[in-house]
């Protein structure tokens, strides 16, 4: 069986930098703890109506398509990562596709509604099309735009000063060279905390899970109403419930824990000790979580690429971005044993490692 490697990354950040103290202005928040809470200094927000999530895809696809040496109408497979998409649906997928102007070799586009560890279960779906033979230029692209749905008053400040815009891609391609390549990816899922990071409404659970987990009206679904009028109500208006909310500490303590193991795993599959990393990229969720896992696999800090500070939580698009940057600037070199890591909403978690 063929091995798949990463032929060709790219990223693009928008141009609008939002510092913390330019938040202060709307919310109840200071520099001093979002940094020391988070290690997020500022964040990009794409500019609205000129910008999308599929757009902000394309602009990052274009780089990784280009260093991959194709042309986009080579490209023959697309996944697509996102929790904030152009549209409920069609997802942004086929929008990126006509973005880059492939649409006329009708290829098909994938969306994958992962979260955080979207650009790792991408990665691997692609890893599973390219060894078998089905596709050769597979392209995976994780892009947020989170900017347009944030509560921005002080409710949903432990929230909104986290997230920021942006995207990644990789264009994935088969290689002959024996352990070159995605040596092995590692996804896992557990729905029993569920809402603990959502984005609960709009959608068509219509209280369902509210009443099994005894969360009455917390979910805005009127229940006299007998057709329609689930999906999206006056009342999730009303009660300004069209936002994600999360239980920080407890995503946290859970983070902590789900990064190490899946990274062990990881290393155990293709029989690797931790101190065989050269570059670990964890998903940048927040910079105390990821110096707990430096510690705990027992990497030194130069062994972890780090930029959270620079751009926040960009959801799907920060392992990618995180990855384009480090091999951008020299810390990445041909060979080196690179590790991905993420865990996030869902909850899903997942882990690769990338021969470079
Ligand atoms: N500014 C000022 N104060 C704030 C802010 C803010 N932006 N946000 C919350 N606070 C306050 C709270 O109201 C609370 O006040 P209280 O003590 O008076 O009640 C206090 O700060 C502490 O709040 P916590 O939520 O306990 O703060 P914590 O130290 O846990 O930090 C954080 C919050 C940064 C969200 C952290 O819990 C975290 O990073 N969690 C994990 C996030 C994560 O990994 N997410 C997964 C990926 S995202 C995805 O999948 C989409």
């Amino acid at each position: 069986m063929l091995n798949s490697k990463i032929a060709g990354i790219g990223h693009y950040v928008p141009k609008k930098v939002v510092t913390n103290n330019d938040l202060t202005k709307v919310m109840d928040t200071s520099d001093e703890w979002i940094q020391e809470r988070t290690g997020i200094k500022e964040r990009r927000y794409a500019e609205k109506h000129k910008e999308t999530t599929a757009t902000m895809g394309a602009a990052a696809a274009r780089i990784a398509i280009e260093r991959a040496g194709i042309t986009p109408e080579e490209v023959d497979f697309i996944v697509f990562a996102t929790l904030s998409p152009d549209y409920y649906f069609p997802g942004s997928g086929v929008l990126m596709q006509r973005e880059l102007g492939i649409t006329k070799t009708e290829i098909g586009a994938l969306d994958i509604r992962n979260q955080c560890s979207g650009f790792i279960y991408g990665l691997s779906i692609a890893d599973q099309f390219v060894k078998t033979g089905m596709y050769k230029n597979v392209l995976v692209v994780g892009s947020e735009m989170h900017s347009m749905g944030l509560d921005f008053s002080t409710k949903g400040r432990n929230v909104t000063v986290i997230f920021g815009d942006g995207a990644g891609a990789a264009l994935i391609q088969p290689t002959e060279e024996v352990g070159k390549g995605i040596l092995t990816t590692k996804l896992h899922s557990d729905g029993t905390y569920a809402e603990k990071l959502a984005f609960i409404s709009p959608g068509s659970h219509g209280g369902y899970h509210a009443d099994k987990l005894g969360l009455e009206d917390r979910f805005g679904f009127d229940k006299d109403v007998e057709f329609g009028e689930i999906f999206a109500t006056q009342k999730m208006l009303d009660d300004g419930q069209l936002y994600p909310e999360m239980e920080g500490q407890f995503v946290f303590k859970l983070a902590v824990t789900k990064f190490p193991e899946v990274i062990h795993e990881a290393l155990t599959a293709v029989n690797l000790k931790s101190d065989a990393i050269d570059m670990l990229i964890p998903h940048q969720a927040n910079l105390r979580i990821s110096q707990f896992v430096a510690k705990r696999m027992g990497l030194s800090q130069d062994k972890v690429y780090n930029n959270i500070q620079k751009y926040g939580n960009t959801t799907a698009a920060s392992i990618p971005i995180a990855l384009c940057e480090a091999w951008e600037t020299g810390k990445i070199k041909e060979g080196d044993l690179v590790c991905l890591a993420a865990f996030g909403s869902g909850f899903t978690w997942g882990s690769a490692l990338i021969r470079w």
